[in-house]
């Protein structure tokens, strides 16, 4: 059994590098991909780079020169659920395309697929999800300590719902409002989820989405994504961490 491992960028990535053991690095088209091990589990992880483009096309690396059996994406995205909070975790249970759009009445829908939203895996969801509220409840270094009072971040908590994957950065009310009313149960925006998901969906490759929420997609979500993108893989390699446990 190996798992894919992807984040979308080197802060979200950044320490998670530490925790893997038994390194071996294969550069493919700009892209480290570190085979080894994590907690005793087979892995190779890779940085997607920015977008859905390139995460599906890092996704298909890992699926067809690595024969992943399973595929785990964490990184950050901005908020869009009711009660989702900067420092929340929200674990996909399907991705929407945000930007897929074929005519006034036909958008989201992937043609030949004939879905708009992506199934993640069940029960690998099921295992990040208790991965991360492992790391909500569970004690905290002094680094993760120090970072939540930074940004003002108390109880974290794990929601679980639709992810909306679009190659946009949401920083507007009227986007974030758009995406809330087009897209039933959408808890956060970001830009590679649907990708991963879409890419192991067919290929028959079970995927899970962790998101961690940097900001709230609104006017503010630049300052709040630069406060809190540096320290973003504190969460990414405490949750992967507790997932192989
Ligand atoms: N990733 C983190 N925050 C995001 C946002 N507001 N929009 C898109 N991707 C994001």
């Amino acid at each position: 059994m190996v798992y894919g491992i992807l984040c979308a960028m080197d802060e979200e990535f950044g320490i998670l590098e530490n925790e893997i053991a038994e390194k071996e690095v294969t550069e493919i088209y700009s892209r480290r991909f570190i085979s080894g091990k994590i907690n005793g589990q087979r892995v190779v992880a890779a940085v997607s780079r920015i977008g859905k483009v390139a995460a599906a096309f890092t996704t298909a690396v890992l699926i067809e020169k690595f024969k992943v059996d399973a595929l785990v994406f964490c990184g950050i995205a901005g908020g869009l659920g009711d009660n989702v909070k900067i420092g929340d975790i929200v674990i996909g249970t399907g991705c929407v395309q945000h930007d897929f759009y074929l005519s006034d009445s036909d958008f989201f829908r992937i043609p030949l697929l004939n879905i708009s939203n992506i199934p993640c895996d069940k029960a690998l969801s099921e295992k990040c999800l208790n991965a991360a509220a492992e790391f909500c409840k569970g004690e905290k270094t002094k680094e993760i300590t120090e970072f939540f009072a930074s940004v003002n971040v108390k109880e974290p908590k794990v929601h679980t719902g639709i992810i909306a994957s679009g190659d946009q950065f949401i920083s507007s009310d009227q986007k974030r409002l758009w995406l809330k009313e087009n897209i039933e149960n959408v808890m956060c925006c970001e830009m590679e989820g649907a990708a991963v998901a879409q890419a192991a969906f067919e290929a028959g490759v079970p995927c899970a989405i962790i998101r961690v929420i940097s900001d709230s997609a609104d006017g503010d979500a630049e300052v709040s994504f630069d406060k809190f993108v540096s320290a973003a893989s504190l969460y990414s390699s405490a949750i992967i961490k507790n997932l192989f446990k």
